[in-house]
């Protein structure tokens, strides 16, 4: 068996070997990194605690194998392309000696201000150099990095540090996106605020702007590089050793810290890197993804590094300084692989033809979508106005929690079907199954999708909450890891990923709970309860929707009201979280036993009112009138 797929045929033996003998199959791919100790035994697991484990006493550190592993053939080649907000600033190219210097130099600024193995470090940065560079180091000493997307409000920011107990925060002055200006500093300085946990700030000098240093706690990341040496020697993690913490949005409660462990993360995201982006040695390869996402963890950094690739890392945005700036980045670079949303893909195709036809994309070979169902009209665009009918569209269907892609098509391998994900990657056993958990072994069906065998990249705990991991995944269907999507899988059996049946909202490709949002807008003093739902959008590919009950005091305008309550989610999420649209009403559809009956709000704001099925059950069926008539 070889390491990459080349045929149909070659990716059909793989996936028999992987179900036939899964250990064989994964331990074969593992003897191709860099261990500081070898495995003892390849897997051990039950789904019930559940508690699964890869690579047993394995030892190893992931940034050898992304790094000191390539000096000696790849030392010169092009590791990292930094491309910047601003067109008119110059980009900046790291070679893999290079990236293994600076990631070394900050390694030892970890170490100088007193980072060890197994602390956790928060990472709030904009997509600059540093923010790869801070990651790998966190990786090179053994703490746990936990990055949180430079959009996420202080309130939010402040949840998921004081949940990880972080000692260090790394962070920078300030950043421009697009044409925005965030004062990042500022809000690093009033989230830790209520943060106990932090000691150490150490702050990257990016736009100039004049910041709050802390005396004792805020370091500026250039004075300590002067103090530091070009060498560190990396921590030697087990396997099973955590690497990373990504906080997520479940269905319940406050986001969820998952946790993904060092050595099988590391196989999993280059095996799949390699397979699904047929990622040849001198390919340029650009993922948009912010690194705040795992999007960006998997396929931005660690993926493409631990395969010795050449990525690209964009600080913008696609319609910054126009709708054709990734076309531009495109020709600019060379870039050859291409991997983004389908929300950018339709924001772009709303913005017109004249910015694709403007450049030549004459070096992508293949194209890439993730984070949520891709229509299948901007899935033609795509493949026709970027790709120009040449390049593969590879639809990758995965989630923050299974680390990395278990569902697309290999490119140039596999068939493609738009909006399909298509076949499961060798090693992933997913089965549908009916609201009892029961099976569906025929095709041409829809089910809630589960994964019934461990996978290497596969979450292992909730930080801090191991039976928030187990009542999340692994307790709905006995035995199986139950992922929230629903999906259909087509008489050649290829999946169809419909999307969330839980009450996740899926905004522009970034994960929402309902309640979440419900806790944001329940802070605003004028609310009584608000009730959050999804509705299609066209760009966003889902909006949220709220639905408000306001107190009777105090002022009863409108629009007053919607922007306090914008306010509020603003402040306690983040301005990506905004509702699209806020429905002041007097009652919500309630039944007798004071449940919320969203199936109803669900009908509403889709616009979908004739049928609403049965509200016999509602404690007051006149609300429902009410709302209906005031729906927008
Ligand atoms: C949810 C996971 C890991 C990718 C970034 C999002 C939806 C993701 C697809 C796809 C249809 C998709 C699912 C999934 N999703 N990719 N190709 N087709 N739906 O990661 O924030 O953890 O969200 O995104 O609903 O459960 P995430």
């Amino acid at each position: 068996m070889s390491y990459t797929i080349k045929s149909f045929d070659e990716y059909q033996q793989a996936y028999q070997e992987s179900v036939q003998n899964p250990e064989n199959f994964w331990a074969n791919i593992a003897e191709q990194f860099t261990w500081q100790q070898k495995w003892d035994k390849v897997l051990d697991w039950n789904f019930e605690e559940p508690s699964v484990k890869w690579f047993i006493n394995g030892k190893l550190n992931i940034t050898e194998n992304c790094l000191d592993r390539h000096l000696k053939t790849r030392g010169n080649k092009l590791a990292l392309i930094w491309e910047p907000n601003d067109p008119k600033e110059r980009y900046v190219r790291y070679t893999y000696r290079e990236l293994h210097e600076k990631v070394c130099m900050l390694a030892n600024v970890l170490r100088n201000n007193g980072v060890k193995k197994g602390d956790r470090v928060c990472i709030y940065m904009p997509m600059i150099p540093e923010l790869a560079f801070s990651v790998l180091a966190c990786a090179r000493v053994g703490a746990v990095h936990s990055v949180i997307f430079a959009g996420f409000s202080a309130t939010s920011m402040a949840d998921r540090i004081n949940d990880a107990q972080a000692t260090v925060v790394l962070t920078s002055d300030g950043l421009n996106r697009g044409a925005k200006q965030i004062p990042v500093k500022r809000v690093v300085d009033e989230a830790i605020a209520s943060c106990p946990s932090v000691q150490k700030v150490i702050v990257v000098e990016r736009t100039g702007w004049a910041v709050n240093m802390v005396e004792g706690r805020d370091v500026w990341l250039h004075e300590e590089l002067k103090k530091v040496d070009k060498d560190c020697t990396a921590e030697i993690m087990d396997a099973e050793d955590p690497l990373f913490i990504l906080y997520t949005s479940g269905s319940t409660g406050k986001p969820k810290g998952v946790v993904h462990t060092c050595g099988g993360y590391m196989v999993y995201s280059d095996y799949t890197f390699r397979n699904v982006f047929q990622y040849q040695e001198s390919d340029v390869y650009w993922c948009t993804a912010d690194i705040g996402w795992i999007t960006g963890h998997t396929y931005l950094l660690y993926g493409p590094l631990l395969s010795g690739a050449t990525t690209l890392m964009f600080e913008g945005i696609p319609t910054f300084p126009d709708a054709g700036r990734f076309w531009q980045v495109i020709d600019k670079h060379g870039v050859n692989i291409f991997y983004t949303a389908p929300t950018a893909i339709r924001s772009l195709m709303a913005a017109g033809l004249d910015h694709v036809l403007s450049y030549s994309l004459d070096s992508l070979k293949v194209l890439g979508s993730v984070g949520e169902p891709i229509n299948e009209e901007a899935w033609h665009w795509y493949h026709i106005h970027v790709g120009k009918e040449r390049c593969p569209v590879v639809d990758t269907w995965w989630q923050t929690e299974t680390g990395g892609i278990m569902i697309s098509a290999l490119a140039n391998v596999s068939p493609l079907k738009p909006s399909h994900a298509g076949y499961p990657l060798p090693g992933i056993q997913p089965i549908l199954v009916d609201q009892n958990g029961a099976e569906i072994t025929e095709n041409e069906v829809e089910g809630y999708l589960c994964v019934k065998f461990p996978w290497p990249g596969m979450i292992r705990t909730t930080y801090g909450d191991h039976e928030r991991c187990r009542l999340s995944y692994f307790a709905t269907y006995k035995g199986l890891y139950f992922t929230g999507d629903g999906a259909k899988r087509d008489k050649n059996g290829m999946y169809r990923i419909i999307g969330r049946v839980d009450d996740v909202i899926n905004v522009s490709g970034h994960r929402f709970g309902t309640a979440e949002i419900e806790n944001a807008i329940n802070q605003n003093k004028h609310v009584v309860e608000s009730a959050v739902v999804g509705y299609p959008h066209d760009i966003k590919g889902q909006g949220i929707y709220a639905f408000v009950i306001c107190t009777h005091d105090e002022p009863t305008n409108e629009q007053y009201l919607k922007d306090e309550i914008i306010e509020s989610v603003v402040a306690e999420i983040g301005k990506i979280a905004k509702p699209d649209k806020i429905q002041i009403v007097s009652g919500l559809p309630k039944t007798r036993s004071g449940k919320i009956m969203r199936r109803i709000l669900r009908k509403v704001a889709e616009g979908e009112t004739a049928n609403l099925g049965d509200t016999s059950t509602l404690l007051d069926p006149n609300v429902v009138d009410e709302i209906i008539a005031g729906a927008l």
